[in-house]
């Protein structure tokens, strides 16, 4: 029988993409979030959607318990930079404490334990970065992860921690807008924008994303993977791709440098992943960002809320 996965924050951008990829691959999916189910595919037997606040312990816990998945890919967090400068308590209480809940809940059954992570444990001043590089977040988002990391590695479960950088891809009724679709918005609506050119990082096309970890699943695999596209690009750069691939007008992009902002959260200057490993243990293989542009506007279109 095909194993049963528990997934949290299954209505963000990877989770959604998430549950879609599990449920064609004949996995016995729940998908937990916080309050309505906001999934855009529906169709029991295929999924079964929770409501579940995970920092809420004692649900947590008894609906770990009910459920007894084999595991557990927990991709819910608090994952806007600012938001948890400014706001550490809520911020910690969701990335951390939370993922300890539901690291002792995996404990008690056993189950496996897969946590999405970021490049943001990373400084940024030496991308970009493999598996065994050293960690050295510098904002409070960054520190958060790398403690639910560290509370993954220490769980002693069968553990595996999926890092990404600067995910795109089509959302359905998600509140957040990702990178690529503000700009998109912006420039139908002939809005000015001013977009950082001095930061860099390897944009990851959310379907190659799922496409990885559904394979680390299949395959068993533990330890950390980097999952990320192949190109490394500035944020204004990845707007002008933008731009060009929906045959849209670049004028109303402004290229600035970070420091004309004054943002709550530091941002690290330059990340990006080496991908080698999970190409090699995984057989990952991310389209090129011009692909992801492309299959994220054209082929997709028929998931768009
Ligand atoms: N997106 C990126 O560029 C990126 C880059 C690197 C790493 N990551 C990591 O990838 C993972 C998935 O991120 P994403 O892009 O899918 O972000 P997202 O769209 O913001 O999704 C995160 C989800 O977590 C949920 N959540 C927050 N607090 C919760 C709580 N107390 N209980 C239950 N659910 C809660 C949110 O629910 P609501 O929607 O109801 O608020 C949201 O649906 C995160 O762990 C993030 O750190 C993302």
């Amino acid at each position: 029988m095909e194993k049963k996965i528990f997934i949290t924050g299954a209505n963000g951008l990877v989770g959604q993409w998430l549950i879609k990829a599990l449920v064609e691959e004949d996995f016995l999916v729940v998908a937990s979030g916080k309050g309505e189910c906001r999934i855009p595919f529906h169709g029991e037997p295929s999924y079964k959607y929770i409501d579940l606040d995970i920092t809420d312990g004692n649900k947590v816990y008894e609906k770990i318990i009910a459920e007894s998945p084999d595991l557990i890919v927990h991709a819910a967090a608090i994952t806007q930079p600012d938001v948890c400068e400014i706001n550490k308590v809520l911020c910690w209480n969701t990335n951390v404490t939370a993922t300890r809940f539901l690291i002792d809940a995996a404990k008690k059954i056993n189950a496996g334990f897969v946590y999405v992570s970021t490049d943001f444990v990373f400084s940024g001043e030496e991308g970009p970065y493999s598996e065994e590089d050293l960690p050295a977040p510098v904002n409070y988002y960054g520190s958060s992860k790398l403690a639910g990391e560290k509370a993954t590695e220490e769980s002693g479960l069968n553990w595996t921690i999926i890092r990404t950088v600067l995910v795109y891809g089509k959302t359905w009724k998600s509140e957040r807008k990702n990178f690529v679709f503000w700009i998109r918005e912006s420039l139908e609506n002939k809005v000015s924008i001013r977009v950082v050119d001095d930061q860099w990082r390897t944009p990851t096309f959310v379907e190659d994303l799922v496409d990885g970890i559904v394979s680390a699943i299949k395959k068993n695999a533990t330890g950390i993977f980097h999952l990320s596209g192949k190109d490394m690009l500035t944020p204004y750069q990845l707007a002008l791709k933008t731009a060009e691939a929906l045959q849209l007008d670049p004028s109303y992009i402004e290229r600035v440098n970070a420091s004309v902002f004054s943002q709550p959260a530091k941002r690290p200057p330059k990340t990006g992943f080496v991908i080698e490993k999970a190409k090699k243990e995984l057989g990952f293989d991310p389209n090129y960002i011009d692909d992801g542009l492309q299959k994220m506007f054209t082929e997709t279109e028929e998931y768009a809320g």
